[in-house]
């Protein structure tokens, strides 16, 4: 992207500031509409009947891997879609881009990217992925830190103690507290306190977004938190400190029951793991050869972009679990909290992510037939439930909107979602996305199957393999949506 272009697509990012449609618009036909009429949207019918699983592919090259994420796609996947859809220089979104993979292969593939997401972690990972660096400079910095780091742990242990009760609000601090034993507290304290003395902006983000990566993994890295990828994390029963002494729970004499042999955890040493996720990333980032322009990412609700009308040529992206299976705000706090966001804040923004259950003060829209019929069934079942379904598809209509507002007419934007099971019931979420794209304007030609490779990817709870049970191998699909804007 050259500056000219970037000033251009700043511009419109700022000046299309536009408040929420929340218009009622009419109920239509609840058949799909799949006619077609033009040659991309053909070629998008072609491009999803073919291989969409990418199970044997190496899914960690370039800065893909620098930070866990739930649910993140196989970069071959936007990969197919934007070489298949798009040309050189032309323009990638992707309105809830997560860990930026859409982002990252956009830029790979020599085209301009814009990104949004709710979650302040998305940014940074999207960001610190698509941001050239000097490796020298990082290489003498990241000794640095951890050098400075050590100092101030061995010196100044008790003045770090102080620190810890004066930094943060009560809420944040209890949070600390309870989810990250106190000599890991003094470490990331110390960490943190080197890492806001960097005055370069990116080379911060860096640091940061290795720092994170302690602690945001499947198994909650240095914190007291198991299971980080999903809904609820559990604090462990049994934990000992990174220098062996038992800080929770009982000292083992064999007679534990298995739950509590699963939740038993012992804690790394913070500096240890900064190092390594610190060195990790480093070796990508050699490996990267840094050619593109820079992305243009922002904290953003998709549900409102802030970009103009017909200006986009292709979106990839996918939402959240209708169910809140992945709490990407929950997990993500663990580590929002050391870099300066309150738990206040974090809560805040949490009630704007897609598929919230609370839905006392939400604003509903109408669906169209099938979704309505989906939703009110499960309403009877369960009226939290069926409220909490009716929020979900009434926030993706306002992106299904949104997004066919941004996309030039002929273009593409592909859908990637999996279905959930609320009460017992399959939520059907590719039909009635389709079904609910038909009625804000587009044609869907085809719906394409891929099967999650369990092996590879973080799953919500309760996504274990049962091969006997149908609905729990239909749980293993995702259906990648093809939504076609007509000319008009
Ligand atoms: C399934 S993840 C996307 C993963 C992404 N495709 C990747 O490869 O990393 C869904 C994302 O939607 C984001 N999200 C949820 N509600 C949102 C909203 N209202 N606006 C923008 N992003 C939102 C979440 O924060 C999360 O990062």
């Amino acid at each position: 992207m050259n500056s000219k272009d970037n000033h251009q697509l700043a511009s419109n990012i700022e000046i299309a500031l536009q408040e929420p449609s929340i218009h009622q618009l009419p109920l239509l036909n609840t058949e799909v509409r799949m006619d077609v009429d033009s040659s991309s949207s053909s070629r998008l019918s072609t491009l999803l009947s073919e291989d969409l699983d990418f199970h044997s592919s190496d899914t960690g090259y370039a800065t893909h891997d620098f930070h866990s994420f739930p649910a993140k796609f196989p970069p071959q996947l936007p990969r197919k879609f934007i070489l298949g859809l798009t040309e050189p220089g032309e323009i990638v979104l992707d309105p809830m881009m997560g860990s930026g993979t859409t982002i990252l292969e956009a830029l790979l593939n020599n085209r301009r990217a814009v990104g949004f997401d709710i979650d302040p972690l998305a940014r940074l990972i999207s960001k610190v992925k698509t941001t050239s660096i000097n490796i020298q400079q990082l290489t003498e910095l990241g000794k640095n830190i951890l050098a400075q780091a050590t100092v101030q742990v061995e010196n100044r242990y008790d003045e770090l103690l102080v620190e810890l009760e004066t930094r943060w609000d009560s809420n944040t601090k209890d949070f600390i507290n309870y989810w990250f034993a106190k000599e890991t507290q003094v470490e990331l304290l110390a960490l943190v306190i080197e890492i806001q003395k960097i005055t370069d902006e990116a080379t911060r983000a860096f640091c940061e977004l290795a720092f994170s990566a302690c602690i945001i993994t499947k198994s909650g890295g240095v914190s007291l938190a198991f299971d980080l990828a999903h809904t609820r994390p559990h604090r462990a029963r049994v934990a000992y400190s990174p220098s062996g002494n038992l800080i929770i729970g009982e000292p083992s004499d064999g007679t534990e029951n298995a739950r509590t042999k699963l939740l038993t955890k012992r804690i790394r040493p913070a500096l240890f793991e900064f190092k390594r996720k610190f060195q990790q990333n480093l070796k990508s980032l050699v490996e990267l050869d840094f050619k593109f322009d820079k992305p243009l990412l922002a904290q953003g609700n998709s549900q409102n972009l802030t970009i103009d009308a017909d200006s986009i040529d292709l979106i990839v992206t996918s939402p959240p679990y209708a169910s809140n299976a992945i709490d990407y705000m929950r997990a993500h706090k663990f580590s929002l909290v050391w870099l300066g966001y309150s738990i206040h804040e974090l809560t805040d923004t949490r009630k704007d992510c897609i598929g919230g259950e609370n839905t006392s003060t939400f604003y509903f829209e109408s669906l169209p037939d099938y979704t309505s019929n989906l939703v009110n069934e499960l309403r009877v079942l369960d009226s939290q439930k069926g409220k909490a379904l009716h929020r979900y598809y009434t926030e993706m209509k306002r992106t299904l909107r949104e997004m066919y507002r941004v996309l030039k007419p002929g273009k593409i934007a592909i859908v990637v979602v999996a279905s959930s099971i609320m009460r017992g019931k399959d939520t059907e979420t590719g039909k009635c996305l389709a079904e609910i794209g038909n009625e804000v304007g587009f044609n869907v030609p085809k719906i394409g199957v891929r099967q999650i490779d369990r092996n590879r990817r973080m799953l919500p709870a309760g996504m274990k393999v049962d091969h006997t049970s149908q609905i729990q191998q239909r749980m293993h699909e995702e259906y990648v949506i093809g939504f076609y804007k007509p000319q008009k």
